[in-house]
């Protein structure tokens, strides 16, 4: 049996949609109630529900084989995972991002509101920028419009969110896309099956 960590919500509807392309369908996944595992023997595959950024944390202590997380958690926690593939899912960046009117004072400490402080520390000592770090689970973008920080780290999908609140992207930092990542010990063991679907997900991939 195959362990496949799913980040709940959209993503995870859309991962689920790929893995049942290449033979790993899983009926119990439309009954939409409240279990958390679920699986289908027949098919040798068993579904764990997972918030989205702990995918990596379950992949990493074996809880689960194989898991997709999106690259910016990747890059925030560093997890002792392989990263086998980019699934191409889940397009968007990292930014910095700020009010409309927002200009820099370059003589200030800047304080950075976000749920990223690793990429954004490692980001701003690459600029030699003195920064804050204010970190929040979420609704990051209220912190500089209360006046809580200058300027925020964040994820930025269509834009919409940043474009409601007056907020405007300042800098890029990096692309973001799913990945499938794998435990590095259960590869070993299960190298046959993971490999067959790295092989078979490259099939269906969007371009
Ligand atoms: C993410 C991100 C932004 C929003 C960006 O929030 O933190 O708030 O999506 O998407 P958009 O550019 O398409 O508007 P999420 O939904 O994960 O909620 P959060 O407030 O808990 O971070």
């Amino acid at each position: 049996m195959l362990n496949v960590a799913l980040p709940k919500g959209r993503l995870g509807d859309q991962v689920y949609a790929l893995f049942s392309k290449i033979g790993y369908e899983c009926g119990a996944i439309y009954e939409n109630d409240r279990r958390l595992v679920l699986e289908s023997p027949e098919n040798g595959v068993r579904y764990l529900l997972v918030k989205p950024s702990d995918v990596a944390i379950y992949v990493e202590y074996g809880a689960a084989d194989v898991g997709v997380v999106g690259k910016d958690i990747l890059l925030d926690g560093n997890p002792d995972v392989y990263e086998l593939l980019d699934l191409g899912i889940g397009k968007c960046r990292l930014a910095v991002a700020g009010k409309n009117d927002y200009v820099e004072d370059r003589e200030a400490v800047l304080r950075v509101a976000t749920k990223f402080p690793n990429v954004t520390k490692k980001y701003y000592a690459s600029l030699n920028r003195e920064i804050e770090i204010i970190k929040l689970n979420g609704s990051i973008e209220l912190a500089p419009i209360l006046g809580l920080s200058d300027v925020i780290v964040d994820i930025v999908e269509s834009g919409r969110t940043l474009k409601e609140n007056n907020l405007k992207v300042l800098e890029t930092i990096v692309p973001v896309s799913a990945r499938l990542i794998a435990n590095r010990a259960n590869y070993q063991f299960k190298n046959d099956v993971i490999t067959t679907i790295v092989e078979k997900l490259m099939e269906v991939l969007p371009q």
